[in-house]
């Protein structure tokens, strides 16, 4: 049994989420999926450029399977029974009081912005699931991002299925991850 205790009292929230593989093959409604979009929305980012952008299929859309087409297959596998597949994109550029100048922290402030948008779905019942392993310049390609924007992951949102509707490898990793103790990682005074 994962330890998902945390070394300081916080919100529940935040150490409940975890990121199952397995998912219930049903809609979700649009206005959810922008619930969380909204929560996203409300980032910090570097001169408050918000550099996220979000292009999304509901499940029944026709350019669903054309989403999940862009996942390696490994994570299309799970990812298909997903309710929306929902593509983070960030501008790599800075637009400041009319200057465009290439941005050091767009990707910093758009994980912001994913971890907002995962802890609302969250908050509303659903489970989310990012997935890094996807073929990034043809989704650049497919999903028409403009020139100087970066794709940089996707997600998987729905509804928590059952272990048993995952294949025989996934089942044994399906569960919440532990983490590092804050004593490995908040150094005060310097790095260590
Ligand atoms: C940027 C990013 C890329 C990820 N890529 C994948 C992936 O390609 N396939 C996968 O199954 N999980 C992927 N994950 C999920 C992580 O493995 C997972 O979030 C991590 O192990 C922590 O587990 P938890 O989210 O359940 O707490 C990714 C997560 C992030 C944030």
């Amino acid at each position: 049994m994962t330890d998902r205790r945390p070394d300081y009292p916080i919100d529940p929230i935040f150490h409940t989420r975890w990121s199952p593989r397995a998912f219930v093959p049903a809609p979700m409604p649009e206005s959810d999926l922008l619930r969380s979009i909204e929560a996203a929305r409300w980032a910090p980012s570097a001169f408050n450029a918000q550099p996220w952008r979000f292009v999304y299929s509901l499940r029944g859309d026709s350019s669903f399977e054309g989403f999940l087409d862009l996942l390696d297959p490994f994570n299309r596998a799970w990812a298909q029974h997903a309710s929306a597949i929902v593509f983070v994109v960030s501008d790599t550029m800075l637009r400041y009081d009319g200057e465009v100048s290439p941005s050091r922290s767009h990707s910093f402030d758009t994980g912001a912005a994913w971890a907002q948008f995962a802890l609302q779905a969250s908050e509303l019942g659903y489970h989310t699931h990012g997935i890094g392993g996807l073929d990034y310049d043809r989704a650049h390609q497919w999903l028409r991002v403009h020139e100087g924007y970066r794709v940089e992951m996707a997600i998987a949102i729905g509804t928590r299925g059952t272990v048993e509707e995952l294949p025989e490898p996934l089942r044994e990793r399906e569960g919440p991850s532990p983490r590092r103790p804050v004593s490995e990682l908040a150094f005060r005074g310097g790095f260590q």
